[in-house]
Formats: C-alpha cells, sequence, structure tokens
C-alpha cells in the first residue's frame, strides 16, 4: 500500500480526531473541541496541515500555525512579540506505524509552512490561548522528547498540571480568618456578578491583558456567573479567577492578583471560594493544565497535587 503525504482536507476533521485520540490518549478531544481550537481559531490555516495516509486511512497528522490575526482582544502585543514564532500545535502518528520515518516528514513539512511565513522560533504545543497540549508529557507518551530532540528541538522549561479531588471540599478553618483580615481592609471575595463587569474588564485590561477573551468568551456563552470570582476593594476589582476553559467544565484558572496586592492570601481565598461553588455543584474534579514550579507549592497548598509533568520545547528555525 502507498504512503503519501497529503494536504488537509475540509472532510478529515472526523478521522483527525479519531487518530488524534488514539495517539494522544492522555489528551482527548472531540469534534467540538477540535473546532473550538482548530478550525474555529482565526489563526487557522489549512496549508499549515499536513496528513499522512496509507491506502485510505489517515495513520499521522501535523498541525502548525502562525498568528496572522491580532485576535482576541488582549493579544495585541502577544501578536508583536509573536511576529517570528510558529507553533506545531500538535503531531501524532499511529502507533503500529512508528519508527518509520512518518513523523519526521510530517514534521518537516510543518517547519517548512514555517519558514515559509518567515518564523525564525518553533514552539512546541502551548499556542495561547487556544492550546490543548502544553508540551510533552514525557509519561505519556513515551519517545517524544526524543523525537523532538533529534530534530533540533530543545528543552526551554517545565510545567505541571494539578489537579484536586473535590468529593466534600471544604475550605480549611483558617480562611475565616483570612476573609475577616482582608474584610477590614475592605477586601471581598465573592462570585463575579454584573455590576462589576467594567471593574472587571479594567482590572484584566490592566494586570493581565490576554485573559480578558476567556471572561467575555465566558459571558457571551452565558456562563453561570459562579464560575467566575472576584476580588475587589471597594469598587475597584484586584483579582479575577474562573472555571471553564472552552469545553472543559472542570478546568480551573486562570487566576491573578494586582502586583501590589499579593502576599495578602487574596488568590488563595478566590480558589477556595471557587472550589467550593464547584463542589457545590456537584463536580468531583478540578484541575490546572498548567503551572510552573513556583505556582506549582501555592496549589499544593490548596489542596491541588501534581499529576503530570510537561516539558516545553522549542528550535531555532
Ligand atoms: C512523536 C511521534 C510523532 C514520532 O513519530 P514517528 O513516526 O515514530 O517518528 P520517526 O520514525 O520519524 O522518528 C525519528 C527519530 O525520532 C526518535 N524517536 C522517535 N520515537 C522514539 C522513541 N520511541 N524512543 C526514542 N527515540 C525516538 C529517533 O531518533 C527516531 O529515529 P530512529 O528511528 O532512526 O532511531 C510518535 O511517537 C507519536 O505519535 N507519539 C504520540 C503523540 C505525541 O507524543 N506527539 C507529540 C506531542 S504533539
Amino acid at each position: 500500500m502507498n504512503l503519501r503525504m497529503r494536504a488537509y482536507d475540509p472532510f478529515d476533521a472526523r478521522d483527525v480526531v479519531a487518530l488524534w485520540d488514539r495517539c494522544l490518549r492522555a489528551d482527548p478531544i472531540t469534534r467540538e473541541i477540535f473546532e473550538e481550537n482548530v478550525l474555529l481559531d482565526p489563526n487557522f490555516d489549512p496549508t499549515g496541515c499536513r496528513v499522512a495516509e496509507l491506502g485510505s486511512s489517515m495513520i499521522g497528522f501535523a498541525y502548525a500555525l502562525t498568528r496572522r490575526t491580532p485576535l482576541p482582544w488582549g493579544f495585541e502585543s502577544e501578536f508583536e512579540r509573536d511576529r517570528e514564532v510558529g507553533w506545531v500545535f500538535a503531531l501524532f502518528v499511529e502507533e503500529a506505524h512508528r519508527r518509520q520515518g512518518i513523523g519526521s516528514e510530517l514534521l518537516q513539512e510543518a517547519l517548512e509552512f514555517l519558514r515559509a511565513k518567515g518564523v525564525r522560533r518553533v514552539v512546541l504545543g502551548n499556542y495561547a490561548p487556544n492550546y490543548v497540549l502544553s508540551g510533552v508529557d514525557t509519561q505519556a507518551y513515551p519517545g517524544a522528547q526524543e523525537f523532538f530532540v533529534r530534530h533540533g528541538f530543545e528543552v526551554e522549561g517545565q510545567s505541571f498540571g494539578m489537579g484536586i479531588d473535590l468529593h466534600g471540599f471544604r475550605r480549611p478553618p483558617e480562611a475565616a480568618e483570612t476573609e475577616q483580615t482582608l474584610g477590614r481592609e475592605g477586601i471581598v471575595v465573592e462570585c463575579f456578578s454584573r455590576d462589576y463587569l467594567l471593574p472587571t474588564l479594567a482590572f484584566l485590561e490592566e494586570c493581565f491583558p490576554t485573559w480578558l477573551s476567556l471572561l467575555i468568551e465566558k459571558l457571551r456563552r452565558g456562563d453561570d456567573h459562579r464560575e467566575m470570582v472576584i476580588a475587589r476593594r471597594g469598587t475597584e476589582v484586584i483579582g479575577y479567577c474562573q472555571r471553564r476553559y472552552g469545553h472543559h467544565a472542570e478546568r480551573t484558572g486562570p487566576f491573578g492578583v494586582r502586583a501590589d496586592f499579593r502576599g495578602k492570601r487574596i488568590g488563595t481565598l478566590m480558589l477556595y471560594h471557587l472550589l467550593e461553588r464547584m463542589a457545590e455543584e456537584g463536580l468531583r474534579f478540578g484541575w490546572f493544565a498548567q503551572t510552573g514550579e513556583r505556582q506549582r507549592h501555592y496549589y499544593q497548598r490548596v489542596g491541588y497535587r501534581a499529576i503530570r509533568t510537561h516539558v516545553e520545547m522549542s528550535r531555532r528555525l
């Protein structure tokens, strides 16, 4: 049977999703997640997608992209920063056909696509805000790190996926003390409400512009306001966290506090608040896709534990 490499066809989505789920078992997706993060991304360019086909079966897939559109709101500075950056969003080969050079060929085609776009630095996964893979999970995907090293990628860092069991979750008693101490300073942690829409947007625009689209998307989608928690001093919003990231209802984060208010346990209180609402709604689990070494300890104090480790990889082109 003939092996051939070909361009993405509009009717490939079903096969790509099925192959993705067979190859990237620790990161399953659905048609909806594929649409949300790939096909509906304004930076999607089908020529960045390559398919390996044996006879009529899809056995490999690679997807690379660059930022062509400075969307969404809040990503203006990233657009400037990423002018010469490209991403290998995902690459996988059916297990029975590995170690035959197919992955290498797909990667070369992806790199050629990026080179033609003027890319000088290639990042694996981690395409904000629509990423699905946070890098290479070396435990779930043995050999993947070696594959990318063989192709000139270097390990840049490491991140952790964190998870928390929400069965019977309750904040610890000392949280009440923190709440009172903060209350004396006029700081309140509570669920988001419409009255605080503009102060929340102002806070995000100033402190975490790339999160603006997450809040806006949630409001447009009509998500329950209890999925978002704010910290405020008077009418000024100084912290924000949320759950449900696209189709992932149990995914918590991002969460952040204005720099001059850090170290007061405001973030911890916001997380407790969010997790309690999740437990009340019957959710059994909460997870963060990606945290660094320092934040990892922070989440551990709240009750999360590291459930995955990813290596972040990139290369010059
Ligand atoms: C990573 C992956 C795409 C590689 O595809 P592949 O077709 O097997 O890769 P190739 O045959 O082109 O391998 C090229 C070289 O990479 C290295 N390599 C590939 N797989 C390896 C493994 N399991 N262990 C060690 N080195 C490996 C080797 O140097 C290999 O050359 P060699 O076979 O002559 O020794 C494939 O293993 C896969 O689909 N894994 C699951 C999905 C995944 O983890 N994707 C990465 C995140 S997007």
